[in-house]
């Protein structure tokens, strides 16, 4: 018989998280800073606003866009946060997570054989989600001696007439970068010089530690070429509601609820009301998550640093990026004798790309214990590396 899988899904890897994971889970005794997700629960208030509109009937399809509740909320919370004005009723679209909003505006925007350029080490998803589109990634490297800041030059290099869109997630998965002012503006003037379309994954921008994040939303200038991905995952603890949102010109946005309206029809009902409570009444819990993610931060940089795993301090997200090239192995091998021999879970820096490779990523998404014993686990293992 023949295969009825299309050529473009089966030769896409499977995500090397998801496969080094696999393993973790039979093992027993692993410390994990390999996950991706917040280790908050989600704050009572707001989980208690999805059982109300559960109990109140909130069981039914919304509007394709998003409830005009959330919307409105979104374009309050724009405004109020970084002075960007969308307008609720056309320049908004609630979506199943940012991965779903990823995967709309890549594939309204993108003809076959369109290029796309994105910042390496990155988000396992993006490559993927671009050969989805039917298009073509093209990776621009960044250098941990350069705190992974994206250099024009570089895309200067790579851009060609078939090149459609930026797209760029600062802070960053898994560098934790945040860009400099400098670094903002010319990446801006890039994607209007080129004509591109920027698309801006701010999935993590609760999450800056140093105040320096800004939003590409925050410049009026490029507005009408932005298309801004955010949701309510990392900020709010909310993995599990499947909620995100993308803001845009209306044109883009209008092919992306065509897609969204076809194959998904409306994100979870519940989950947008959970939203609404998030944005209006959350404040107080991101800020003390945040406090949280930099006190363990600042611990696992210094420790890492002090074992002589040179890392740069990330300003943001809530992973450290760590090179582990001194030890002369590679990023699979470090994890997989680290888990094996130490039972330390963390990501060969390799699954985000090859400039990854050197590096692995460790999320400090768990308690400050666990942190704790990760870190005497990893001092162990360097010195053992260093003795032999
Ligand atoms: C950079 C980045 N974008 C998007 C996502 C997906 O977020 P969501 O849960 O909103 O789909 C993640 C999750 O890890 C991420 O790291």
């Amino acid at each position: 018989m023949r295969s009825f899988v299309t050529g473009t899904v089966r030769d896409l890897p499977k995500s090397g998280i998801r496969r080094f994971f696999d393993i973790v889970a039979d093992m027993k005794d692993v410390v994990s800073l390999g996950v991706g997700e917040p280790d908050f629960d989600t704050p009572w208030h707001i989980s208690r606003t999805a059982i109300a509109a559960l109990e109140n009937g909130a069981t039914h399809y919304t509007s394709n866009l998003g409830t005009p509740q959330l919307r409105r909320e979104i374009a309050n919370y724009l405004d109020r946060r970084f002075n960007a004005r969308y307008d609720w009723r056309s320049e908004i679209l609630v979506t199943v997570g940012v991965s779903e909003a990823l995967d709309l505006v890549l594939r309204a925007i993108c003809d076959p054989g369109d290029e796309v350029l994105y910042h390496e080490p990155c988000f396992v998803a993006y490559p993927a989600a671009v050969k989805l589109a039917r298009a073509v990634p093209v990776s621009v490297p960044t250098y941990a001696e350069e705190s992974f800041r994206l250099r024009v030059e570089e895309l200067e290099k790579r851009v060609t007439p078939r090149t459609k869109a930026l797209l760029l997630n600062f802070p960053c998965n898994p560098t934790g970068a945040v860009l400099c002012e400098e670094n903002f503006r010319e990446l801006a003037d890039f994607a209007a010089r080129r004509d591109l379309l920027l698309i801006s994954d701010e999935v993590y921008s609760e999450l800056d530690y140093t105040g320096a994040f800004r939003s590409f939303a925050s410049m009026p200038e490029i507005r009408d070429r932005l298309v801004l991905l955010n949701g309510f995952s990392k900020s709010w603890a909310m993995t599990g509601f499947r909620l995100g949102y993308a803001c845009g010109p209306r044109e883009v946005i209008d092919a992306m609820m065509k897609i969204h309206q076809y194959g998904i029809m409306s994100a979870p009902t519940l989950s947008q009301a959970a939203g609404v409570r998030a944005m209006r009444e959350g404040d107080a819990d991101v800020a003390r998550m945040r406090e949280e993610y930099r006190r363990r931060r600042n611990f696992l940089v210094a420790s890492l640093n002090g074992m002589g795993l040179e890392t740069v301090m990330p300003d943001g997200a809530f992973y450290v990026f760590p090179s582990i090239k001194s030890t002369g192995l590679s990023s699979e091998e470090f994890a997989l004798r680290l888990l094996n021999e130490h039972s330390v879970a963390a990501v060969p820096g390799c699954a985000f790309g090859e400039c990854g490779e050197g590096y692995i990523r460790c999320s400090y998404a768990t308690s400050m214990e666990n942190l704790k014993t990760a870190v005497k686990r990893i001092g162990d293992f360097s010195a053992a590396l260093a003795r032999r």
